[in-house]
């Protein structure tokens, strides 16, 4: 059987830090680091996101100043306070809240966040300077996954990693966080060939497709480290026959509460192949805004 390992208690030792770095400022006079989420229109996961981050935010003592603007709103208006929070002295992070609205450019938006403050990491600037393997604002997530493969002792040096997904929030900044450490790295995606066995040579396995299920146990190597970074909401009991039947527990819940929450990898089948797995929920997604909040201390204190 292999190790699960847990995010949520990653996330703590990441947050535990990150407050203690936030009482090291205040213990110099400085005051809370300050954190800007814009939030527009009206998704509902984007709302628990934003909830969820005000919460991470009170607890280590970074101030959390939230903007929601309609789901109407023009493009020159969410610029305008863009702008406004980058000349803003109180400010040292700035979140845009993604999927934006139909009619917004998300591209616009987050090129504007000044570098210095785009705790996302998704400026060209910060993504450069990632090519470039120099210091900078990294994307949250994969950087906390790095951080807990660290922490887990896994060494990533020649090992074969394959990343699943090209995403500019996961696949693309992950494969470089990787390579980075010496692995060596292929990038797979939904146009591959041979997906199945490209998954197969993988001692290191990051799926991050949004494909509810889609690694099955017999892609996995024996032995290897599979991080999963999907979070899917399944509904359909046909689909959750098929993806969990080595998980009865899964599929008794989304037979009682109508829904699930599952990743890109089939947990309980990789449970018997892998040497270790994230699983969902409780393996990536709270290490996302751990992730974050340490950027938002970064930045405050650069
Ligand atoms: N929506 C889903 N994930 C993210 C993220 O990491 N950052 C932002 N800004 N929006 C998201």
């Amino acid at each position: 059987m292999a190790t699960i390992l847990d995010g949520k208690a990653h996330a703590d030792r990441m947050l535990e830090s990150v407050r203690l770095g936030v009482e090291d400022r205040k213990a110099k006079g400085l005051r809370a680091p300050g954190l800007a989420v814009v939030l527009v229109g009206d998704d509902p996961a984007s709302h628990v996101y934003v909830r969820n981050k005000s919460a991470a935010c009170a607890k280590v003592g970074i101030t959390s100043i939230e903007h929601r603007l309609n789901a109407d709103t023009p493009q020159a208006v969410l610029d305008a306070l863009i702008d406004r929070l980058n000349a803003d002295s109180e400010v040292d992070g700035i979140l845009v809240q993604l999927p934006l609205p139909k009619g917004l450019d998300s591209k616009e938006a987050l090129h504007r966040i000044s570098p210095a403050k785009d705790v996302d990491g998704f400026h060209p600037m910060n993504q450069g300077l990632l090519l470039e393997g120099l210091p900078g604002l990294r994307p949250c997530t994969p950087s906390a996954c790095m951080s807990l493969l660290a922490h887990h002792g896994v060494d990533l040096k020649g090992l074969r990693a394959v990343v699943l997904g090209r995403s500019e929030i996961v696949g693309k900044p992950m494969a470089l966080m990787l390579l980075e450490q010496h692995a060596t790295v292929t990038i797979a995606h939904s146009r591959t060939k041979d997906l199945p066995g490209v998954c197969r040579e993988a001692d290191l396995l990051v799926a991050a497709v949004g494909r509810p299920g889609l690694v099955e146990g017999s892609w996995i190597k024996p032995g290897a480290v599979v991080v999963d970074v999907g979070i899917n909401r399944i509904e359909d009991p046909a689909l959750g026959q098929r993806i969990f039947a080595a998980e009865p527990r899964k599929l008794e819940t989304l037979r009682s509460k109508g829904a699930v929450l599952c990743g890109d990898v089939r947990f309980g089948e990789a449970m018997l192949v892998a040497s270790a797995v994230t699983p969902v929920p409780g393996g990536v997604g709270p290490l996302t805004i751990a992730g974050l909040l340490t950027n938002a201390l970064m930045a405050a204190n650069a």
